[in-house]
């Protein structure tokens, strides 16, 4: 590695604050760092002072605001409100990194920003820069996005099934849920359709996915901007070593529960044995909901290890579970086989042998790393993008199923015992696990030296290298 020197070209990154935006993008500068050069990874003042753990000492941080610099998010009246001051704030604040930058040995070459903040490729333009936005959710759905933008697509949907290159036919439960449930949260929707603002000016379209998962939409995105794809951003892949070596180098906005508590509860449980359920750093379930599961999972017979997070912690039925004072657990009260955990170390336990399927909302970074650690999972979207991407993980790779919900909007306990079942123990579960395993070796050419996604992004390095020469 060259040191900070050495280093030709620097990369401001800015993620979009919250959990699921910068793990990608986080891992992305580790890469760009490991290629030679200078990346710079500015969030919002509160996300850097709610830190849990240090970044990878390949990248430095510095902070952009959103104008909530106490409380972030969670002080805003609306997403609207926030968006609104969060585009007013970060707009100045990056400009004033920018001039910062300029007086030092590593003026800024250029901006990478998540997709859904389009004005800092105004921002990146207006000082001359390459501007890069970075799209962290699936190539399909940017894709469907891209066309309602555009018009080519009408809400509500007029036609079904819709076709579209690459895609089975998707009926209305499987485009995102901001087209499926026609008029839900206005302001989200605006915000992904927003991504295509300007995309016209960007230089470069940083996808997180890989070639061969989506190539034919790939492709035919590839004719309407410059797409790269540059995934998955997973550290064990392109670092080439386990997962743990590099973990502590993520950014959690929660606090671990004790890691050595999970490693030691899974090393216990043979290969393939432990079911893993975890709805990412967002969705939120209804209480008869998390009844339904907690059911579910238990009539299901196998272990499970469940991340509630905090917030969610009073829905899980306090007839199952009791406080393990302890270690600050949870243990199931009877058999003493499940753990309940706040928040853990999602790839170092999804990577262990010990798991045998992901009960998952279908995240985006939730479904790439299961794809890449090659582990089939359960489905249950909860909404934005998970709804197609439990479309693509059922019917087009093939490495699990997705649960059906009742009339009553609820997914009752029979349905996730089965769907569990499905994937853990029936001939079709071990479709799906050999299927799985097929796309975590193809993810992982694709992020090795010479893969589609490490050219891709060699030619990225190499062309902000030589910007200056
Ligand atoms: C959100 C959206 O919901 C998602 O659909 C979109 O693609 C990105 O933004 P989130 O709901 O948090 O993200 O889900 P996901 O994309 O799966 O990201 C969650 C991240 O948190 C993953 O990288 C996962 O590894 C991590 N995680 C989750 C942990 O590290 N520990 C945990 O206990 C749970």
């Amino acid at each position: 590695m060259e040191d900070d020197k050495g280093c030709r070209g620097h990369v401001l990154l800015v993620p979009y604050p919250s959990q699921g935006h910068i793990n990608p993008m986080l891992q992305f500068s580790k890469r760009l760092a490991s290629k030679g050069l200078k990346a710079t990874f500015a969030t919002t003042v509160f996300i850097f002072n709610s830190m849990k753990a240090d970044t990878s000492p390949l990248v430095g941080l510095d902070t952009i605001s959103d104008g909530y610099d106490s409380g972030g998010f969670a002080e805003a009246e609306s997403i609207h409100t926030y968006i609104t001051r969060l585009e007013a704030a970060g707009s100045k604040t990056l400009s004033d990194l920018i001039v910062k930058y300029q007086s030092t040995d590593h003026p800024v070459d250029c901006i990478v920003y998540d997709s859904i903040l389009p004005w800092a490729l105004d921002v990146a333009k207006e000082f001359g820069l390459v501007g890069a936005p970075f799209f962290t959710q699936a190539c399909a759905v940017n894709y469907i996005y891209y066309l309602v933008h555009h018009g080519h697509l009408r809400v509500p949907v007029e036609s079904l099934p819709v076709c579209m290159p690459g895609l089975p036919p998707l009926e209305l439960r499987d485009m995102p849920s901001f087209i499926y449930v026609a008029g839900s949260y206005p302001a989200y929707f605006e915000m992904v359709l927003h991504q295509f603002l300007n995309t016209d000016k960007a230089d470069w379209v940083l996808v997180n996915t890989f070639y061969e998962l989506e190539a034919e939409v790939v492709d035919t995105m590839s004719k309407l901007c410059p797409v790269s794809t540059i995934g998955p951003t997973i550290p064990s892949m392109y670092l080439d070593k386990r997962v743990e070596d590099d973990i502590e180098y993520g950014l959690n906005l929660f606090t671990l529960d004790k890691s050595t508590l999970i490693t030691d509860w899974l090393r216990s449980k043979p290969p393939s044995s432990v079911v893993y359920v975890s709805f990412g750093s967002l969705s939120s379930l209804g209480r008869i909901q998390m009844e339904e599961l907690a059911w579910g999972l238990k009539q299901s017979g196998f272990q499970f290890l469940w991340v509630v997070r905090a917030s969610e912690e009073d829905k899980v039925p306090k007839h199952m579970l009791k406080l393990e004072a302890d270690d600050g657990a949870d243990h199931d009260e009877k058999s003493e086989k499940s753990l309940i955990v706040n928040w853990c170390p999602q790839l170092e336990v999804l990577s262990n042998e010990a798991i045998g399927c992901f009960f998952t909302h279908c995240g985006w970074n939730s479904t790439v790393e299961a794809l890449s650690v090659g582990v089939p999972m359960v489905g249950m979207p909860q909404w934005t993008d998970q709804t197609t991407d439990a479309k693509l993980i059922q019917d087009v790779w093939e490495v699990g199923v997705r649960v059906r919900v009742d009339e009553d909007g609820v997914v009752r306990r029979g349905e996730i015992e089965g769907c569990i079942r499905e994937v853990m123990d029936s001939e079709r579960g071990k479709e799906m696990r050999r299927n799985a395993r097929k796309w975590k070796a193809l993810g992982r050419e694709a992020m090795i030296e010479g893969g589609s996604s490490d050219k891709n992004i060699d030619a990225f390095v190499s062309k902000i290298k030589n910007r200056r020469a």
